[in-house]
């Protein structure tokens, strides 16, 4: 028997797929460098376990509202008043199995068949794919390299259509590590207003910020904007809780109305021990977030500057997040086949850029310790010299 059409046409997510490779090599005993996974490499912080251990040893095992546990939405809106400088009353809040959960409710509650969703390219994988189980479609805003990846405004004016229902604001993004100044976020709330879409924030990579980069919440721009904007997040990336599974939105309330009622139908409540350790995460010692900050900086720097010295490949400086994602199309090959070659050969895994619209760049990350970074490079840098 067949499969649904709505499904036959997905895709599944290149990034897990070669994290999976990977790991299954090292567990076969093969030395593999793996630059692919999209996690931070520290353990999660030891008192966000405790308040976990702790919540299981307190009986707390049970459901929670499907919307997720009063504290943590109590937390989740201090956060974002701390941070952010937003206000959101508790029902617009939704805590979910993680941000890429959120993003999903989030489509599916305000996306009609047929509707467009612009997505800045490159782009992380999710997001197009989500918005095809919609019933959507995704139409792609590229950008251009050398400078970052901004905005290209010209470009987007065009693409904008009575169809245009919402756009994807990343910054800093995944996979480019790009990041738009407050001048971008307010040119682009305009046309928001102006077209009467919505904006979808995806600030999940927030603390991951460096050189005095700023993530401005484009919510923060006015009371007008946040009526109009979903503000997603999560723990994943700032508090390394990858496989807590705790992501959160705050949305206008109609929205996040309609996504509790299609959350207590579909997962319920995320895993109570884990909005227990979320709930530690956002309220307790926040030193961790600087100092795992701290290290992603100075691993992004030996990154790029080495990835600059291979002849063929260039890389532009991330503002945010832990990607590199340099330009590879001076080797002479699509980002597929280097990727495989690279697995193969050179016993390193990449991302090849495709997965996210761009067939001349590779993804690296560099959420790994600066022996293994040295170590993966050089492999990288031996390849390209014998290939
Ligand atoms: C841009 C972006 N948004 C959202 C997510 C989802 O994070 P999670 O579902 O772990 O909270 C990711 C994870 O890779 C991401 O890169």
């Amino acid at each position: 028997m067949n499969i649904s059409p709505r499904l036959s046409q997905i895709s599944p997510s290149l990034t897990l797929e070669i994290t999976g490779k990977a790991k299954a090599l090292k567990k076969e005993g093969i030395d593999i460098i793996s630059f692919a996974a999209g996690e931070p490499d520290f353990d999660t912080p030891a008192h966000i376990c405790a308040a976990a251990r702790d919540a299981i040893d307190r009986g707390k095992t049970r459901y929670t509202p499907a919307k997720g546990m009063p504290e943590l939405i109590a937390a989740v809106r201090e956060k974002f008043q701390r941070d952010n400088n937003l206000d959101y009353p508790a029902s617009s809040i939704i805590i979910s199995c993680g941000a890429k959960h959120s993003l999903y409710n989030v489509f599916q509650a305000i996306c009609r068949e047929g509707d467009e969703v612009i997505i800045p390219s490159p782009y992380w994988v999710t997001y197009p794919e989500q918005v095809r189980l919609a019933g959507a479609e995704p139409v792609f805003l590229d950008s251009v390299e050398e400078d970052g990846f901004p905005i290209d405004r010209d470009r987007l004016v065009s693409l904008i259509t009575p169809r245009t229902r919402a756009m994807i604001v990343s910054s800093p993004a995944n996979p480019s590590g790009s990041g738009y100044s407050r001048d971008d976020l307010e040119f682009l709330a305009g046309l928001a207003v102006e077209n009467d879409f919505y904006l979808i924030s995806d600030e999940i990579y927030e603390k991951l910020v460096y050189d005095g980069f700023e993530a401005i919440s484009i919510a923060s721009l006015s009371r007008d904007i946040q009526d109009r904007t979903i503000v997603i997040n999560g723990v994943s990336k700032s508090y390394a809780m990858t496989g807590w599974r705790i992501g959160y939105m705050a949305a206008p309330e109609n929205v996040a109305q309609a996504i509790s009622s299609f959350q207590s139908h579909s997962t319920s409540g995320p895993a109570t021990p884990s909005q227990y350790a979320a709930l530690e995460a956002l309220t307790g010692d926040q030193s961790c977030v600087e100092e795992m900050r701290r290290a992603f900086e100075e691993r992004r720097v030996l990154m790029i500057e080495r990835l600059n010295r291979i002849e063929g490949i260039s890389c532009t400086m991330p503002k945010g997040a832990f990607y590199a994602f340099p330009n590879i199309s001076a080797l002479g090959k699509p980002s597929l086949e280097l990727a495989a070659n690279l697995l193969d050969q050179a016993r390193i895994a990449v991302v090849p850029g495709i997965a996210f619209g761009a067939d001349g760049n590779i993804r690296m990350s560099y959420a790994d310790s600066i022996e293994n970074l040295n170590k993966g490079l050089d492999r990288l840098a031996e390849f390209v010299r014998k290939n």
